[in-house]
């Protein structure tokens, strides 16, 4: 299979100003009878009907390039035909099954523990919670605490891991916070190696060096009687980190945090649900510093084409809990396993990590040539198709500039390109395209971007 088969072939395509008619119509009854919560439809106003690969299509028959890819969950593309199959197959057969074993659970469970990263392969257990990666988190953590009979998980700055009360609490967003004190108690925050912005305010943001300090203070934390900290039940943390802006930290630090882990017999916990399954260029984010966690969380690409999903993983010694410890009514949903299991079944056949890796590298060298010409491009980084490109004021200062970013969203957007926001000051623009985009679907969004920093430079 080409790629270029499973996207519509003339993207991005606009035949109307944006939003266009149907699109008003949609988001104005949307306003009037969805809660005011809504977000994702205010920033970029648009309705959207059809999509196809690494291309989604309006109400009014706009055709975009998708950098966006769902917020991380079309891993394998919009509507992946080889996907569809699956569904079909399954949903004539059987569609809901509790905990009990059925050909996708049984499918998608032994391919999970196939996969896992490093020492984790072929030695781990598999359980399901709710659907969403927040209940992921929750059930991680849950497994952690009754593993180690402790309460108190440490985090780190610039984690997101989710919207209900424990994996708020882990998540380090203050405006998701602050009017919903108290969360979970003994939660603490540890430095996360974003060289940009050395927490240790080390100013050229020299990677090795820092990176080893913001290891050196976790320690630290569990290593001092007077730090304040209890020893906790888990040690939370992405590998590389989505929301936060996607933060690509060194692999020494990432590597020191397992050691860390192991020298204090604290759980270690990866939350892979927006850097795993392909999306960095290896299977998992772990594994770009060979660090094996004990527990993993899955979700997003999991469902295979947006079908809600999550899954854990741990290592065999952590499945200590006895039957009925962690239960939930939708743990057995049989056709977004079968997605699940067939996306991941495309994802090896096509090669996908190797090819998010090849073309993420062409994507930053690029962004890279745009920076150069660029006053407010401070920083660009990512690993695979994970990408972030920071607007900041002034690049000496690096202050934060959320507005700047905020207007090239929008620029691309008019222009037929699809991306998100996202970082400690909202100010990174964020490329989270299928894996399946092609290398001139990639060229044609690089040039949208840099085109929108040129024209709100120039003022035009
Ligand atoms: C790393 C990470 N963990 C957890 C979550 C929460 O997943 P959900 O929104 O499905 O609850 C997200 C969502 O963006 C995430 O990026």
């Amino acid at each position: 299979m080409r790629f270029e088969e499973l996207s519509y072939p003339d993207a991005p395509k606009m035949v109307t100003p944006v939003p266009g008619p149907r699109s008003r119509e949609a988001l104005a009854l949307q306003q009037r009878f969805e809660s005011n919560v809504v977000s994702y439809s205010k920033a970029i106003p648009v309705a959207f009907e059809e999509g196809r690969g690494a291309t989604i299509k309006d109400l009014d028959g706009n055709v975009y390039i998708d950098f966006f890819g769902g917020a991380g969950v079309l891993n394998v593309g919009h509507c992946n035909p080889d996907v569809l199959d699956a569904v079909r197959a399954q949903e004539t057969k059987l569609i809901h099954a509790l905990d009990f074993p059925t050909r996708p659970k049984l499918d998608l469970i032994q391919k999970l523990v196939a996969i896992a990263p490093g020492g984790m392969r072929d030695r781990s257990k598999v359980f399901f919670g709710g659907p969403t990666g927040s209940d992921a988190v929750e059930a991680a953590v849950k497994l952690a605490k009754f593993h180690t009979k402790r309460i108190g998980v440490l985090a780190f700055e610039g984690g997101y891991h989710g919207m209900t009360s424990g994996a708020l609490s882990f998540s380090s967003g203050k405006k998701f916070k602050e009017n919903f004190l108290p969360l979970l108690p003994e939660v603490h925050f540890a430095p996360y190696a974003y060289c940009y912005r050395c927490p240790f305010g080390k100013a050229d943001g020299s990677p090795d060096d820092c990176c080893m300090q913001c290891a050196e203070y976790v320690r630290h934390m569990l290593e001092d009687p007077h730090s304040g900290i209890v020893t906790p039940a888990a040690l939370l943390v992405e590998a590389i980190q989505g929301e936060g802006g996607s933060i690509v930290p060194p692999d020494a630090y990432v590597a020191e945090l397992r050691t860390i882990a192991d020298d204090y017999a604290v759980p270690l916990i990866m939350d892979e649900i927006q850097a795993g399954l392909g999306r960095t260029g290896t299977m998992f984010a772990c594994e770009h510093s060979g660090t094996t966690p004990d527990l993993m969380t899955l979700s997003k690409g999991l469902g295979g084409i947006g079908y809600p999903l999550s899954a854990c993983v741990c290592r065999d010694e952590y499945d200590t809990w006895p039957p009925g410890s962690h239960i939930g009514t939708f743990r057995g949903q049989a056709v977004a396993m079968a997605a699940g299991h067939a996306a991941i079944q495309f994802m090896e056949k096509h090669r996908l990590p190797e090819h998010a890796r090849s073309l993420g590298a062409r994507m930053l060298k690029r962004l890279e040539e745009a920076q150069g010409r660029s006053r407010h491009m401070g920083d660009v980084r990512g690993r695979g198709l994970m990408i972030g490109i920071e607007f900041v004021h002034d690049k000496k200062t690096k202050k934060p500039a959320e507005d700047i970013a905020r207007d090239v969203r929008r620029r691309c957007y008019s222009q037929g390109l699809i991306v998100e926001l996202g970082g400690h000051y909202n100010n990174v623009v964020r490329f989270l395209p299928p894996l399946v985009l092609t290398e001139e679907l990639a060229d044609k969004g690089v040039d949208i971007f840099a085109k929108a920093v040129e024209e709100h430079e120039a003022g035009r």
